[in-house]
């Protein structure tokens, strides 16, 4: 039952005392110190102090670590994490106590049990940008309404690979009973899906917030009868045999450090053999199995393996239809520097049938 699932959020921190506060006028470079011994330290007076302790801290690891190449970058975003994690504030009654602070539902929402608790500042962060996009919505260029992802739910960012699902839609001429959207997220292949005509798409994710945020956001409306939801691995309880069947998955190799626990964007060993071996089993005679990929492993050398091609050059159980692929836009003048790697990054949209 999807009322029974428990939802991802940061953990509350309910107890201890905190010796060192930090609010204007606190020496930084004490304040630094203290959070390189390992040591926490609270936030007072106002929000922007948090912000500007977050700030000089950065300034501070710039000039130790470099931070140009992909692999740069993720050393410097752990070393920031850890760090920044033991930068606290105080919620009292589901509310920042600091002045001056953003409202946040989801401290609400999230926590119906708890009132009073603390979180670290990039917690608090991003519960404050989810909870931005979460009511205002963001505009998708292929659909109609706007989406509302639920706290902690992948939604994308670029549309280039919604571009290219939505074209290969508009020309798709077989039947449209059903389809499985493995990995659903924030629910856009679907919705592109039922745009299209699909009557019903089977959803399924293993992170919850994706499945009790499509529960929340569809409600007793028409689409929660033509979208059923199920939290699970791969094609969780769907068994039957369906006419397409979609994956967005994630398109990097996981990897040791801590930066690749996020099951939106990094995929283990497992996840490919494991998902063609139920695609095989689940998909009609003539359907089609659509995947949405990236080059962004090879061209950032993570991986030199293709774990598609690896399928249709080893697994012998699909074939290739079509493969289309789009360059994705350059990043801005601002950010391009930076991400140079960005430039020669592509999509792909690899249709396949049974061998
Ligand atoms: C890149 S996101 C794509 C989400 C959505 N389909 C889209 O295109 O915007 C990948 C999604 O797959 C989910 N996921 C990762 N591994 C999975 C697995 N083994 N079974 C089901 N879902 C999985 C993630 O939680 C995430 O929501």
């Amino acid at each position: 039952m999807i009322t029974d699932l428990q939802v991802n959020k940061p953990e509350p921190i309910v107890s201890g005392e905190i010796t060192e506060l930090f609010k204007r006028g606190t020496d930084v470079q004490h304040a630094i110190e203290v959070l390189e011994a390992g040591n926490p330290i609270l936030i007072t007076e106002f929000y922007n102090n948090g912000l500007s302790l977050l700030q000089e801290l950065h300034a501070h690891l710039r000039k130790k670590i470099p931070n140009s190449s992909f692999q740069e970058q993720r050393v410097y975003r752990s070393e920031y994490r850890k760090l920044s994690n033991l930068v606290l504030v105080q919620i009292v009654n589901h509310k920042l106590e600091v002045k001056k602070s953003p409202s946040i539902g989801w401290l609400e929402k999230l926590y119906p049990e708890t009132s009073d608790f603390l979180l670290s500042f990039p917690q608090v962060q991003g519960l404050n940008s989810a909870w931005q996009w979460y009511q205002n919505g963001i505009s998708i260029p292929v659909l109609r309404n706007k989406i509302h992802p639920y706290y902690g739910t992948y939604f994308p960012t670029r549309f280039e690979h919604l571009v290219l699902f939505d074209n290969w839609l508009k020309r798709y001429n077989g039947t449209k009973k059903s389809a499985i959207d493995v990995g659903i997220g924030s629910g856009v292949l679907s919705l592109q899906m039922i745009k299209y005509g699909f009557q019903k798409v089977f959803g399924t994710d293993t992170n919850p917030n994706a499945i009790i945020g499509l529960a929340e956001f569809m409600g007793d409306t028409k689409l929660s009868r033509k979208i059923e939801l199920d939290f699970g691995d791969l094609f969780g309880k769907w068994e039957k045999q369906t006419e397409l069947i979609v994956f967005n998955p994630p398109w990097l190799p996981e990897s040791q450090d801590l930066d690749s626990i996020d099951e939106a964007i990094y995929y283990n060993k497992k996840l490919f053999p494991d998902f063609f071996e139920g695609a095989k089993q689940r998909l009609l005679p003539e359907g089609k199995l659509v995947l949405i990929f990236s080059n962004l492993a090879q061209i950032t050398n993570m991986s030199k393996e293709h774990p598609i091609e690896k399928e249709l050059a080893e697994g012998g159980r699909f074939q290739l239809e079509r493969c289309l692929k789009k360059s994705v836009k350059a990043a801005s003048e601002k950010t391009k520097r930076d991400q140079h790697w960005r430039s020669s990054e592509e999509v792909e949209l690899w249709v396949l049938t049974h061998t």
